[in-house]
């Protein structure tokens, strides 16, 4: 039996000294190529207006951007303090993004506005996920993409001390392994989404963590 998941944030990440660590460490991953867009775009994830849910500084989403050139872009995002670092990236990256300050749980938008909706890192600070996921299932066109990545609790412990080591700053450690401790393995998402409108959604086992894609019919 693994380690029972201890809960992070319901808040999402307020604190501006750790947003603004978690901008620069966000921003040595997509340089590093860590960004996980490419998987987001096998999945199936194309143009038309794109939702980015919990954008934090916006990197994920910008990045996917510049490759799949959506009509739009849309970040749904908890916390005012990322808000704006996803505002001042954007204007950086020099891509026109609307980012909204909302909870994914309810979020401020009509039914099926959107084409595709991603997110990556998130899921685990969501309070109640089958709200989320049926959210996501709402806002979306007939026939939209969805595409939820996150860390996975039930990875090995060599794999969770290579991303430990390869965190950056330093300073941004604890914060992985409390979100790690946060993270659901893949049978308890996969058991979340049976009870949502997601419910058709396949979960596959990445790396150093989980996506979870699939089309709403
Ligand atoms: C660990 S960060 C990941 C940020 C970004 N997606 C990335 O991959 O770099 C998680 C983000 O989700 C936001 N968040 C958490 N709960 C949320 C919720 N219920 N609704 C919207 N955003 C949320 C947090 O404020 C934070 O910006």
């Amino acid at each position: 039996m693994g380690k029972t998941r201890i809960i992070e944030t319901n808040e999402g990440i307020q604190n501006e000294v750790t947003v603004e660590m978690f901008d620069v460490f966000a921003s040595k991953m997509r340089d590093k190529g860590w960004n996980g867009v490419d998987g987001m775009i096998a999945s199936g994830i194309k143009g038309g207006d794109l939702l980015e849910v919990g954008p934090g500084p916006g990197y994920v989403g910008l990045e996917l951007a510049k490759k799949i050139h959506p009509t739009s872009l849309t970040g749904c995002e908890i916390s005012p303090a990322m808000l704006r670092f996803a505002e001042k990236n954007a204007a950086e990256y020099g891509i026109s993004a609307h980012y909204v300050l909302g909870n994914c749980m309810s979020m401020p938008f009509k039914n099926e506005s959107f084409d595709s909706v991603i997110s990556n890192g998130s899921m685990h600070e969501w309070e109640d996920p089958i709200l989320a996921f049926d959210e996501i299932y709402r806002v979306l066109r007939t026939s939209g993409r969805y595409c939820i990545t996150d860390l996975c609790r039930d990875v090995s412990p060599m794999k969770k001390a290579m991303v430990y080591f390869s965190t950056q700053p330093k300073e941004m450690r604890p914060g992985l392994v409390s979100s790690l401790n946060a993270a659901y393995t893949v049978s308890e998402i996969t058991e979340l989404l049976r009870h949502s409108k997601l419910c058709d959604a396949v979960v596959t086992r990445e790396f150093f963590g989980l996506c979870i894609a699939g089309q709403k019919e």
